[in-house]
């Protein structure tokens, strides 16, 4: 079997993106898979047609990659691809949509707005303590966090989207739970000096993981079903990490769901591939699970 590992592309989170691929692309070797990197440019469907895999894998990360836009050009040229499809990826990569999914779902979620960036900057549009994200942004681009008595929002960046997220701060411990298959792996949290941001994410000791979290049988239990009927509420295939947070002091209705990502960091630093050693299964075999459930 012939796999293209798809990785870079041009998000933000393109550096992470090229840290999975070549991980990934590094042990489907190692597993007998005949295996071409790509890095996701302007020529991609130039490149597909020149190396004509069998399966691609998909190790894209953020804006093109993993919100459908990559997905949809697989559909159209007939090529099987990992990871979720068109709908489920763009659903999942924009915040505000799939909270709604997850509120039919009956799935904790924080109250949060879409407003145009100049209105988050003129006023607090919620009381502080809050959070201003954009929409459609993975591993903590972009986020601002308001805290509790701060006098007026911050000054967006520059590269901030023109229509921001405005969401409720959900205090507490961090929590995720990687689905693979139809069934959820352990619950691992994420233990940072501070906020868990992109330094904090990929910096070599920047946090640590307790694999499995050490919280009540209960909590552990509703992350792993909140994981697989987010997984199931969006229409999620193969693979997808819910992140969560949870308030100890209220107990089970401290637990909030924070969002779920559909192509989850294969880094070293990443939670994934742990959880799945946790399970009992390699990094390689993780990988191609993924290959051989690959479809368009
Ligand atoms: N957005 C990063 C890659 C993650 O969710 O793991
Ligand atoms: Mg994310």
């Amino acid at each position: 079997t012939h796999v293209v590992v798809l990785m870079g592309g041009q998000s933000s989170e393109r550096d992470v993106s090229l840290s999975t691929g070549r991980g990934c692309a590094h042990v489907l070797r190692g597993e007998g898979y005949r295996v071409t990197e790509v890095d996701a440019g302007p020529d991609l469907v130039a490149d597909l047609r020149r190396f004509d895999p069998d399966v691609v894998f998909n190790a894209l990360h953020g804006r093109w990659g993993e919100d459908g836009c990559v997905q949809g050009l697989l559909e159209w040229l007939r090529i099987p691809y990992t990871h979720s499809g068109v709908m489920a990826s763009s659903t999942a990569m924009d915040k505000a949509r799939s909270k709604a999914v997850f509120a039919v779902a009956g799935l904790p979620v924080v109250a949060s707005e879409i407003v145009p960036k100049d209105t988050a900057m003129a006023g607090h549009v919620l009381p502080p303590p809050y959070v201003i994200k954009p929409n459609n942004e993975g591993s903590s681009v972009g986020i601002y966090i308001v805290e509790a008595g701060a006098n007026r929002p911050p000054q967006l960046a520059e590269t901030m989207p023109d229509h921001v997220m405005v969401e409720t701060y959900a205090p507490g411990r961090e929590l995720t739970c990687t689905v693979l298959g139809d069934a959820p792996l352990t619950v691992t949290e994420i233990v940072t000096d501070g906020w868990y941001d992109y330094e904090a994410k990929y910096a070599e000791g920047g946090s640590s993981h307790v694999v499995p979290a050490q919280i009540p049988a209960p909590i552990f239990a509703a992350c792993q079903a909140y994981a697989l009927r987010a997984h199931h509420a969006l229409g999620c295939r193969s693979i997808s990490r819910t992140d969560f947070r949870w308030d100890e002091s209220r107990g089970l209705d401290g637990l909030i769901l924070l969002e779920t990502n559909t192509q989850p960091g294969m880094t070293p630093t990443s939670l994934t591939p742990e959880q799945a050693a946790h399970a009992g299964l390699t990094f390689g075999q993780l990988c191609a699970h993924l290959v051989e459930d690959a479809s368009c």
